[in-house]
């Protein structure tokens, strides 16, 4: 065959080879075999051009260089194709640098809730739970709520219907969170410091203030001499903790059938009181309930609202923006 003709197939072949190599492999025997230094089609077109006629030379000399550039042209594409990071056909770049995502951030009321742990976990409060689907023993007879009393009432809670508690009663969403303080006493006995957080369910008609679901965070404290001191100054040093030291806490005579005496509790914050829940030394009839001698034990229990305080720290005006999910006002915070 003539020379020239074995160059046109060299170089159809490369071409070939070249465009098949699919990884930096299989693109390196590609090299190996038709562009080898040492041996291969190349050295073998080599020696083609020491064989040929004097006068032939030179023009063969030529078509050999120019198939070589034009083979190793197409050997340097493919090789920079087959190292370039690939782009997915979808229109995204996958190849680009990660960009962070704007990830987002926890619920302000779980923040809150998380702060308060924490807070009262320095006070030696440590965390109790209990479930928001209660009976009517842990939600009113354990907390000395009568039965004929207005707290009781249909109209004021939600009742589940066709749910019947172990206790024989009907179940209903809980109206407080002083439901874990009957299921911590009943499981434990004194000395005990806890807080509990969580929601509560009410049927009221929502506005800035209200909503038929919040949060509450209780505390519940008893020992051999815990007294009303106690009770304030945790609830002052809490209070300050979250807010600052310009808080003020007062107490004002009030009425809850789970504690003896009660009080409201209010807090001042710059301008203005503002009453953030209720509290009160354990009646010993809620002490008797749970199997402890109100002779030997007493304690302090206080409830409060949790939406109040962080509305008042950050001026949340409107209490419905915490279920809206409204990212713009997420965001904030
Ligand atoms: N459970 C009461 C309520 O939801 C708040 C409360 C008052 C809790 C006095 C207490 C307490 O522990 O001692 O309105």
């Amino acid at each position: 065959m003539d020379p020239s003709g074995q160059f046109d197939n060299y170089q159809q072949e490369a071409a070939a080879a070249i465009a098949a190599a699919d990884s930096a492999d299989a693109l390196e025997q590609v090299r190996v075999e038709f562009l080898g230094a040492k041996k291969g089609r190349l050295r073998d077109l080599q020696s083609l051009l020491g064989k040929a006629d004097k006068e032939q030379r030179p023009v063969l000399g030529k078509q050999f260089n120019e198939v070589k550039t034009a083979v190793t042209a197409l050997y340097d594409a493919r090789r920079a194709e087959l190292s370039a990071p690939r782009a997915s056909t979808s229109g995204l770049d996958i190849t680009l640098p990660g960009a962070a995502l704007p990830l987002g951030n926890r619920h302000p009321l779980t923040q809150t809730v998380e702060e308060f742990k924490d807070i009262m976990g320095r006070f030696g409060f440590t965390v109790a739970s209990g479930p928001e689907i209660e009976d009517e023993h842990h939600n009113f007879e354990a907390l000395n709520i009568p039965d004929d009393h207005p707290a009781r009432d249909p109209l004021d809670n939600f009742y589940l219907a066709a749910a019947e508690s172990a206790h024989g009663g009907p179940l209903l969403l809980r109206s407080q969170t002083s439901t874990v303080q009957i299921r911590v006493m009943e499981q434990t006995q004194p000395p005990i410091r806890i807080i509990s957080l969580g929601r509560v369910y009410r049927p009221d008609t929502m506005d800035r203030t209200h909503s038929c679901m919040f949060h509450q965070m209780e505390g519940l404290m008893v020992g051999e001499s815990v007294t009303m001191a106690e009770l304030k100054t945790v609830l002052r040093l809490f209070a300050q903790t979250y807010l600052g030291h310009d808080v003020h806490v007062r107490f004002r005579p009030s009425f809850f059938p789970f504690t003896e005496p009660s009080v409201e509790v209010d807090m001042s914050w710059r301008d203005g009181w503002l009453e953030i829940g209720g509290a009160g030394m354990v009646d010993p009839n809620v002490l008797t309930a749970v199997g402890y001698d109100p002779e030997k034990y007493s304690g302090f229990a206080f409830g409060m609202g949790v939406e109040r305080f962080c509305m008042r720290r950050h001026n949340i005006p409107d209490i419905r923006e915490f279920y809206t999910n409204d990212v713009q006002f997420l965001r904030q915070f």
